[in-house]
């Protein structure tokens, strides 16, 4: 079952107004797909019951289950392994040798758009094993996401084999517990990994964000994608504002700045820098 024209057009108005997901004109049969299946769970079997509702007093909060189920949560570990090796080889070799002596014992890393957990994780791992042999430098990750279901999902750190097979053994043995009896099959990331990650359920266009201290990196991948220019604009010149000169942004290799005003250097493909 599809939403008619009008409906269309309300259901799209909601999500940009509550998320500025844009969904174009062509994505009917997407939402079609995704809600239908919410519209079932609800026993409803119409587009304008549903809507009605969304308006009632108790339907305020069906708006954070739409939003759950019309965004795009694909991701997996170690995704554009070229962030990673830039973060690896370039700049915490950089962070150690530069930024520690001038008092930057703490390194800050936002996961900003982190779905189901696979980016955070990889960040984690990725810090752990480059930091491992300083331990004079901490490090602290932040990971949110607007989706409250893929966040929970997140934060839970379970995973199937077929997420984590095309992981190195040796990070699996080293991250990961596997799962024995009912468990079997599935992989959970490690607590001490786990534990090292602080979970926000956040929109990006919410009026303020928790954070008061800047990051020295800050991944926002595979999501502006979403938002149309003006939001992108709008989003960038925050991101920008929360990150220390020097610091780096990371968006996904499909994303593109070009376009978008910005005071960033582009200093790799899809890596931005925040000039001193
Ligand atoms: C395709 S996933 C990208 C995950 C990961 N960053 C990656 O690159 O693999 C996009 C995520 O952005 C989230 N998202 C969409 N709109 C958002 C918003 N306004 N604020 C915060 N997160 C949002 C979605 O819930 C989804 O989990």
């Amino acid at each position: 079952m599809a939403p008619n024209d009008s409906e269309y057009e309300i259901i799209r108005q909601m999500v940009y107004d509550r998320s500025r997901i844009n969904l174009g004109k062509d994505k009917r049969e997407l939402v079609a797909a995704r809600l239908g299946k919410r519209l079932r769970a609800l026993n409803m079997d119409s587009y304008t019951q549903y809507l009605r509702f969304l308006r009632t007093p108790s339907g305020q909060e069906e708006i954070q289950n739409l939003i759950d189920h019309i965004s795009t949560n694909h991701t997996f570990f170690f995704r554009e392994i070229r962030h990673f090796d830039y973060l690896r080889e370039e700049f915490l070799p950089e962070f150690v040798q530069s930024w520690v002596p001038k008092g930057h014992r703490c390194l800050r890393v936002w996961s900003a758009a982190c779905s189901s957990g696979e980016e955070p994780y990889s960040i984690a791992i990725c810090l752990s094993e480059a930091l491992q042999s300083h331990p004079n430098v901490n490090w602290e990750l932040e990971a949110s996401d607007i989706s409250r279901r893929i966040l929970e999902k997140a934060r839970d750190g379970v995973y199937s084999q077929e997420r984590v097979e095309s992981l190195p053994l040796e990070t699996i043995r080293k991250y990961f517990q596997k799962g024995i009896g009912s468990y079997a099959g599935l992989y959970r990331v490690k607590g001490e990994i786990r534990q090292r990650i602080r979970w926000h359920l956040l929109n990006l266009f919410d009026s303020s964000w928790p954070f008061s201290q800047p990051f020295h990196v800050i991944f926002c991948r595979n999501v502006m994608i979403y938002f149309d220019r003006p939001s992108q604009e709008e989003l960038v010149s925050r991101l920008t504002l929360h990150l220390h000169p020097g610091g780096v942004l990371m968006i996904g290799h499909s994303e593109s700045l070009s376009g978008v005003r910005h005071s960033l250097k582009a200093i790799h493909p899809a890596i931005y820098r925040k000039p001193l």
